[in-house]
C-alpha cells in the first residue's frame, strides 16, 4: 500500500509530497510540530496536543492554520488513508512560503501545514522495554525556549547521534549545573533509592511532553511519591530506576547512564507498571 501525506490542502503519493524551496520551514526552521499516538486507529491525547500547538503556535506568532475541528480531520484523515491502527501522526506548521528575509513575511501568507502517519512496531516497542535502553549524558546547548515544540532541532539531532555512535538509544541533556534536562526527543525521569518519582518542573527548559503531563496522573493514581525537581547525572547514576517518556516510546525504562548500570541493570518495578497503566488515563479521540 503507498502511503498518503497531506501537504497544504491536499493528500498526496507520501513519494511525491513536497514543500517549496523557499517554505520557511525549510530555510529557517520557522515552524512547529507535534507527534501524536496512534491507537486502535484513534488519536492518544489529541485535545492537549493540540492545546500545546496552540501555545506553540502563539509564542512564535505563526498564525493557527485552521481550526481544530479542521486540524483534526486532516489528522484522521491522514490516519485513515495510510491505514495505520498503531502508531504516531506528524503535524507540522511553518511560517510558509516567502521570499527569504529574516523578519517575518507579510500576514497575507499562510502557514504551510504537513501531515504524515506511520505504523509503529508495537511488540518491538514492548520487547526494548522488556530490555531497557542505553542513554549517555551530552551538554546542553539548546536555546533558552525549548518549551516551544519547535522544527529547529539540530542539537537534538547531534545528541541522538552521539548516543547512536555511543551504542545507545537516547542522550539526556545536562546544563551548566550539572542537572539532567531532558532527553533529545524524549523527557527524562528517575526513581530514587527511597522511592521518590523525580522529574525536572516543566519550566522553560524542557518541553512539557504530554506523555509526561498523563503520566502525573498514573504516579497519583499509584498513590507513588513524586517530586518535580531536577536531579543532577550523579544522582541519575545512584538511581534504583530511570526512564524516559515520549509519545512514541509511552514510559521506556533506562538500564545504562554512561556505560554504568542504572540499579540492578534491569528495567524497575515503578517504570513498567507506569508503563503498564497508561493508556487507562490517556484520552482516546
Ligand atoms: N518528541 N522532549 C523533547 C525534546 C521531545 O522532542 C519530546 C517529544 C518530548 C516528549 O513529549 P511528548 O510526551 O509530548 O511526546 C520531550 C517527539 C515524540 C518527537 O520529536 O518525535
Amino acid at each position: 500500500m503507498s502511503r498518503i501525506a497531506y501537504v497544504n490542502g491536499r493528500y498526496v503519493s507520501h513519494r511525491e509530497a513536497a514543500v517549496h524551496v523557499e517554505d520557511r520551514g525549510y530555510q529557517f526552521a520557522d515552524g512547529v510540530y507535534e507527534v501524536c499516538e496512534v491507537r486502535d486507529g484513534r488519536l492518544v491525547d489529541e485535545r492537549r496536543h493540540f492545546d500545546r500547538l496552540a501555545r506553540s503556535l502563539g509564542e512564535l506568532r505563526i498564525r493557527p492554520p485552521m481550526s481544530r475541528a479542521a486540524l483534526g480531520i486532516v489528522l484522521r484523515e491522514t490516519v485513515r488513508r495510510n491505514r495505520v491502527r498503531a502508531g504516531i501522526v506528524y503535524l507540522q506548521v511553518t511560517r510558509g512560503v516567502a521570499r527569504r528575509e529574516h523578519a517575518f513575511p507579510p500576514s497575507s501568507v499562510s502557514p504551510s501545514v504537513v501531515v504524515t502517519a506511520r505504523a509503529l512496531d508495537l511488540a518491538g516497542r514492548d520487547s526494548t522495554a522488556e530490555q531497557g535502553i542505553a542513554v549517555v549524558t551530552v551538554a546542553e546547548n539548546r536555546w533558552p525556549r525549548v518549551d516551544i515544540k519547535s522544527v529547529s532541532l539540530l542539537p537534538n539531532v547531534l545528541a541522538k547521534e552521539a548516543a547512536h555512535e555511543a551504542g545507545a538509544k537516547e542522550a539526556w541533556f545536562v546544563d551548566a549545573e550539572g542537572y539532567v534536562t531532558e532527553g533529545s526527543s524524549t523527557n527524562a525521569w528517575i526513581v530514587t533509592r527511597d522511592g521518590k518519582i523525580l522529574t525536572r518542573p516543566a519550566d522553560h527548559g524542557i518541553l512539557r511532553g504530554i506523555t509526561r503531563t498523563v503520566l502525573l496522573d498514573v504516579i497519583a493514581a499509584q498513590q507513588l511519591t513524586l517530586e518535580e525537581r531536577a536531579f543532577t547525572v550523579e544522582e541519575a547514576y545512584a538511581a534504583r530506576e530511570a526512564f524516559v517518556t515520549s509519545a512514541s516510546q509511552i514510559v521506556m525504562p533506562v538500564v545504562r547512564i554512561d556505560g554504568r548500570p542504572v540499579g540492578n541493570g534491569a528495567p524497575g518495578l515503578v517504570a513498567s507498571a507506569l508503563r503498564r497503566d497508561f493508556h487507562r488515563h490517556a484520552e482516546l479521540g
